[in-house]
């Protein structure tokens, strides 16, 4: 067993099936890391529930504009070492990034740099490429262009419409998402 796990901080705003993989896969005694908290935007978030039913602590911020300040303390008071945006529909201020420089990861459903910003599934389709994808990477100031930890691939099928391809996405995302966390930890805590 790892004596020493990375505390993760989630952020989702939605379904949250990014973050129930995260919190499955920190059930594993050998995951180098535990999820400290989950943190939404979005009180009718559907994963705020399935985050409680597993006993993690959670926390709405619904403020609008997005309340950076008290996100910051909050991943402070939860002694969050890596927070993951899973899903989480906001964008974080560049004082915020900087504060977390390096410790703030996406997953975004394509391999940046191709089809950045909403829809990317959508994008994909538009553009027939044959092969698409997600991507872990790092947030920066300017979105879905910061450094890849890890990209999977899925290929296009001629007969695929968005449902197909964002399931088959979304099922590799799972895993990349885990693996991604996987890496870093090992160099976090090789440190
Ligand atoms: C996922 O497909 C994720 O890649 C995407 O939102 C979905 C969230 O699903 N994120 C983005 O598009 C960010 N630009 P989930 O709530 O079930 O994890």
């Amino acid at each position: 067993m790892h004596d020493k796990k990375i505390r993760l901080g989630i952020l989702i705003s939605g379904r949250g099936s990014n973050m129930q993989a995260l919190v499955q896969a920190c059930k594993d005694q050998d995951f180098p890391a535990k999820v400290s908290c989950v943190l939404t935007n979005n009180s009718c978030a559907a994963g705020l529930r399935f985050a409680e039913n597993e006993k993690i602590p959670t926390i709405v911020v619904a403020d609008k504009p997005l309340d950076i300040c008290r996100i910051h303390a909050i991943l402070v008071k939860y002694r969050v070492d890596l927070v993951c945006l899973a899903g989480f529909m906001r964008i974080l201020k560049a004082d915020f990034l900087e504060k977390w420089k390096n410790r703030v990861i996406n997953i975004h459903p394509s391999l940046l740099p191709a089809f950045k910003g909403l829809n990317a599934q959508e994008q994909a389709l538009k553009a027939g490429v044959n092969m698409t994808g997600c991507t872990v990477h790092y947030v920066t100031p300017e979105i879905d262009s910061g450094s890849t930890i890890l990209q999977y691939s899925v290929p296009v099928f001629p007969d695929d419409d968005l449902h197909t391809l964002s399931e088959r996405i979304l099922f590799v995302e799972h895993k990349c998402y885990v693996e991604a966390i996987k890496l870093i930890a090992k160099v976090k805590l090789c440190n």
